[in-house]
């Protein structure tokens, strides 16, 4: 095929500032630093850092060969992040500007390309970036509760197509419901030719091995400029629905054919064929009932912020998925990466995308990039079947009725099977959108005390609408209880409480489709918002996604079959909680009982406390009391659970820890030289049973050898007890070795493959 796609990775210099002459070809580049993509224009700390330090303009140079083989080809340089505006020239001429950060843009520069026989490196691609927070682009204007960093941080490619290309397909799988289903394609074409042009398209749906299933071919004339057809299959017969526990995806071509090469193109996506819909009563996928049970995402990562590669991404919806058993995350807040999407089109994890924004609207132009915003996220990610709502409101936002009118309207005409939301949090809000979407913060305010145990608001008196809608929390916990991973025991159980309370009486509801706690993972913010330090410690996990007790609220929400669960929220010590001990202890599992043993007494079963959260397919565990002798008797526990009479699970726990192991693990074990690859490195400190040491800050130091290189500094501290970085490739394979070493214990060495 015709089509061409050459990622440009690697080779690209850096200045963090930008001069006019730095589009010159014959500049000194010797105040350039060579980077690779995805880049974040200046490292940052983890915390404690002066969030105007990447708040900068800057200059990225990239040469580039265009073979003269390519001549006749309409030549596009693409972008899928710039954080927040870019300006690009090729060959010393401006070629096109984008603002925002969070979706893609190209632009054809087929007219400034300069074509060479002997590979040489004719071309040059500037970009200046602005990553300032200019308040003509969302979601600046105001303040904002999290960092936008800056640079290029998501893929850059050029893309060469033949003169009459495919420039959009949607694919749409229709009668999803039905045993015969439909794969409708909406296409435009572009011709970029003066005449008029007779084409041949097909359209194929094939499964994950490549097999095709069924394939239509047809004829029109592609008509100079852009051209909208239409093609579908009909009786598509065994075809699997994508659900969450099974998401089987198919793979949609549309191809222009033809005798030459040169003439041919080829877009292609993979779709699921499912039904997703948000009714007053309850959330249906596939005509089956499911309370949503979900958690806000931020994309940003400790040192280079968005600026994580493909396998990041996709670790993170893993983690979402298999790690917190969640059904549903949300983008908050803007389109995040194409990796982390299709990961979760592939693992069955649903989503809620929203555009970028945050309580703020601005003036007209403003409204316009915003608008745009919903356009761009649409087109980029209608195909993916894990998205089941377009947050096309600001976050937060006041009600603005024409500007609401418009990004409905886009949203709609762009994609009519899906249904549209917009986060608010205030009552009584003008409602545009098929699903009111609300952020209830009820459960932890200052409440009078009749209200003290209320987790939720009843949907009729957020709404104020006479009759019920479809109704969704889309954020509570966060700032209402902000909790680090290493504070008092007390707090992290109540934090735990407060999600379980909120998911309990979400799941009672059901007029409510389900709750979206806040948040996944811990993330910098600005000095005005957090815990003063650049932090905003609101996530069920840190920001190395390092669980805190409240992870455990969703991960045992999942079946034993898959995972057995069993963590009781305790550090188990005599002297931790105020006045002493460890009760009353909740236990977060899936087991049907846990049986616990102190020192040689077993004091029996104890079973899910299913009178105090009805709600949930498996409520904690609480055990009132546990004696212990206040300074003596302190003795090593057992918790052993059981599903079906059959012991799945046992946590162990030493009355006396001392740190006798380095614990070092690493995600992944085999990385890409061929693409930017990433993998995480976890380092504890672990009693006899395993067990981190919460209190541990231990000094780390981590050396590395071979062709990756690590993200952040190389010595640290264990932060309560356990810490990760990441390492990333350099484009070449061979071996990595990282030895992790702390005073006092062997050395522990990882080995990596890059490939
Ligand atoms: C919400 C906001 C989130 C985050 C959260 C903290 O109001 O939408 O972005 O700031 O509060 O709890």
């Amino acid at each position: 095929m015709s089509r061409t796609i050459i990622p440009l990775w690697n080779n690209w210099l850096f200045k963090k500032d930008f001069n006019n002459s730095d589009i010159r070809k014959d500049i000194a580049t010797d105040d350039f630093t060579p980077v690779g993509i995805p880049h974040m224009v200046q490292e940052i700390p983890y915390n404690y850092f002066d969030e105007r330090n990447y708040q900068c303009i800057s200059c990225y140079r990239r040469e580039f060969a265009v073979d003269e083989s390519m001549r006749g080809s309409r030549v596009f340089i693409d972008f899928e992040g710039v954080m927040a505006a870019a300006t690009v020239y090729i060959n010393e001429k401006e070629v096109g500007t984008h603002k925002g950060g969070y979706t893609p843009f190209s632009f054809d520069i087929t007219d400034y390309v300069l074509y060479s026989k002997s590979g040489a490196a004719d071309n040059l691609l500037v970009v200046e970036v602005d990553s300032t927070e200019r308040a003509d682009i969302p979601p600046f204007g105001f303040a904002i509760d999290y960092l936008t960093y800056g640079g290029i941080y998501r893929e850059v490619c050029l893309r060469f197509v033949p003169e009459v290309y495919i420039k959009d397909v949607f694919f749409q799988p229709l009668d999803s419901d039905k045993l015969e289903k439909k794969l409708l394609a909406n296409i435009e074409f572009e011709n970029t030719g003066a005449e008029n042009k007779d084409i041949t398209y097909s359209l194929v749906l094939k499964d994950m091995q490549d097999t095709i299933i069924a394939a239509v071919t047809n004829s029109c004339i592609a008509a100079a400029g852009t051209s909208f057809q239409r093609a579908v299959l009909t009786d598509l017969q065994d075809i699997q629905v994508w659900d969450i526990e099974n998401p089987q995806l198919y793979r949609a071509e549309l191809c222009i054919v033809s005798d030459t090469s040169r003439d041919e193109d080829i877009i292609s996506a993979t779709v699921g064929f499912r039904t997703a819909e948000f009714t007053p009563e309850g959330f249906f996928l596939n005509g089956k009932q499911i309370k949503i049970r979900g958690l806000n995402r931020h994309q940003a990562y400790p040192y280079v912020g968005y600026a994580m590669p493909k396998r990041a991404q996709q670790d993170d919806a893993d983690i979402l998925k298999h790690e917190l058993g969640i059904n549903l995350v949300r983008t908050s807040h803007y389109p995040q990466s194409k990796h982390f999407l299709n990961r979760c089109d592939e693992i069955g994890l649903l989503v809620f995308e929203e555009i970028p924004g945050w309580q703020h609207i601005g003036d007209e132009a403003w409204q316009d990039v915003a608008c745009k915003n919903v356009e761009e996220m649409i087109l980029r990610d209608r195909n993916h079947a894990s998205i089941v709502l377009w947050g096309v409101r600001i976050n937060e936002s006041p009600d603005s009725h024409n500007f609401y009118l418009r990004t409905n309207e886009i949203a709609r005409r762009l994609d009519p099977t899906r249904q549209t939301a917009g986060v608010r949090c205030h009552a009584n809000s003008d409602f545009l959108e098929d699903v009111y979407t609300m952020n209830d913060f009820i459960c932890g305010s200052v409440q009078p005390d009749t209200l003290r145990d209320r987790a939720l608001r009843p949907q009729r008196e957020i709404t104020g609408q006479a009759d019920l809608v479809p109704y969704m929390v889309t954020e509570f916990a966060g700032h209402m209880y902000p909790t680090k991973r290493f504070d008092q025991e007390e707090r992290l159980v109540e934090h735990a409480t407060k999600h379980l309370m909120v998911q309990n009486t979400a799941a009672l509801n059901p007029h409510i489709c389900g709750a979206i706690g806040w948040c996944a993972f811990d993330y910098n913010t600005h000095y005005n918002f957090g815990s003063g330090d650049r932090i905003c410690y609101h996530g069920v996990m840190d920001m190395f996604r390092i669980p805190k007790f409240a992870a455990a609220v969703y991960a045992s929400q999942m079946p034993p079959s898959k995972k057995a669960i069993l963590e009781p929220l305790t550090r188990y010590t005599i002297g931790e909680r105020s006045i002493g001990g460890i009760a009353p202890l909740m236990i977060c599992t899936n087991c049907d009982s846990v049986r616990v043993v102190i020192g040689e007494q077993d004091l029996g079963l104890f079973y899910p406390s299913k009178e105090r959260f009805a709600g949930l397919e498996h409520p904690p565990i609480i055990i009132s009391q546990i004696e212990g002798v206040w300074g003596g008797g302190w003795l090593d526990a057992a918790f052993i659970g059981y599903v079906n009479e059959k012991e799945v699970a046992i946590k162990r726990f030493a009355c006396n820890p001392t740190a006798v192991d380095l614990a070092v693990h690493s995600d992944h074990t085999e990385l890409s030289a061929y693409e930017p690859d990433t993998t995480r490195i976890t380092v504890k400190l672990t009693d006899r049973f395993g067990n981190e040491l919460s209190f541990s800050d231990a000094i780390i130091k981590v050396q590395l050898e071979g062709p990756a290189e690590i993200i952040g500094p190389k010595e640290f501290a264990l932060i309560g007890g356990v810490r990760a970085f990441w390492i990333k490739t350099k484009f070449e394979s061979g071996t990595v070795t990282v030895n992790v070493a702390s005073e006092g214990f062997k050395t522990k060495q990882i080995t990596i493959q890059v490939t």
